[in-house]
């Protein structure tokens, strides 16, 4: 995207983000929160990095007690100031970092687990995947969500939420080949991949790579 051109999503509202993703012929949210918990669960970690955290889907899944701190990362501000209303309870161990992943690089380190479900389909996949290397803690892990493609399905799922149509601009599909190749080119190690198919027949690709041994 050139230096001038506003990211599209800044002009995305929340209730219109949020409305579009739980349209039941939609019906994204509730799996990737879903498979937000199940990472959380595997990977038992102190500090986690959401990146593309929208208005925080799947942080209900966080047992704060357990965990030190939980970085959530989003372009759009408005988002992260409903993640932080949503979830004031646990503020305390909530930093919100408004960001451009293109362009910012937010000071991480140390990170045990960095989830990242549907935003490489907006971003500089090789830019962003050198940084999470960099953030990782030895033997650290990433998961990732991709969209897979689907011949009957468009990209952005129709939605009355008209809004939603400004993205398709930038979304690109991450071919998962491709990114596991970058990825391992980081020295990080697959350890593995699902599909996980939508009620909307849409699918999604969950990879996860772990960082090297200090
Ligand atoms: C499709 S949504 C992610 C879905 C979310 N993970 C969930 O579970 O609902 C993509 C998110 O990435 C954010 N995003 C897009 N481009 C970005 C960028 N360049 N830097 C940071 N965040 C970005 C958007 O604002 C949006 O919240």
């Amino acid at each position: 995207m050139s230096e001038n051109t506003a990211n599209p999503w800044l002009e995305i509202k929340a209730e219109d983000y949020e409305g579009h993703m739980a349209l039941p012929e939609v019906d994204q949210s509730a799996p990737l929160g879903r498979i937000f918990g199940e990472a959380l669960i595997r990977s038992a970690a102190k500090k986690i990095a959401l990146l593309g955290s929208a208005t925080g889907n799947g942080i209900e899944a966080v047992d704060f007690d357990k965990i030190d701190k939980l970085y959530a990362l989003d372009i759009n501000p408005d988002f992260l100031d409903i993640l932080k209303t949503r979830f004031s309870l646990n503020i305390s161990k909530i930093e919100a970092i408004a960001c451009d992943l293109d362009r910012d690089d937010p000071e991480l380190s140390g990170i045990d687990l960095v989830f990242a479900a549907l935003i490489f389909e907006y971003v500089d996949t090789e830019a962003v995947i050198e940084k999470v290397a960099r953030w990782l803690k030895p033997e650290g892990v990433l998961v990732v969500v991709l969209q897979l493609p689907c011949k009957d399905i468009p990209e952005i799922s129709p939605s009355p939420f008209k809004n939603l149509e400004k993205l398709s601009s930038i979304m690109k599909l991450v071919v998962p080949d491709d990114f596991s190749a970058m990825v391992v080119a980081r020295g990080l190690e697959p350890l593995g991949r699902r599909v996980h198919r939508l009620r909307s027949g849409k699918e999604f690709c969950e990879m996860a790579f772990r960082a090297s041994e200090p």
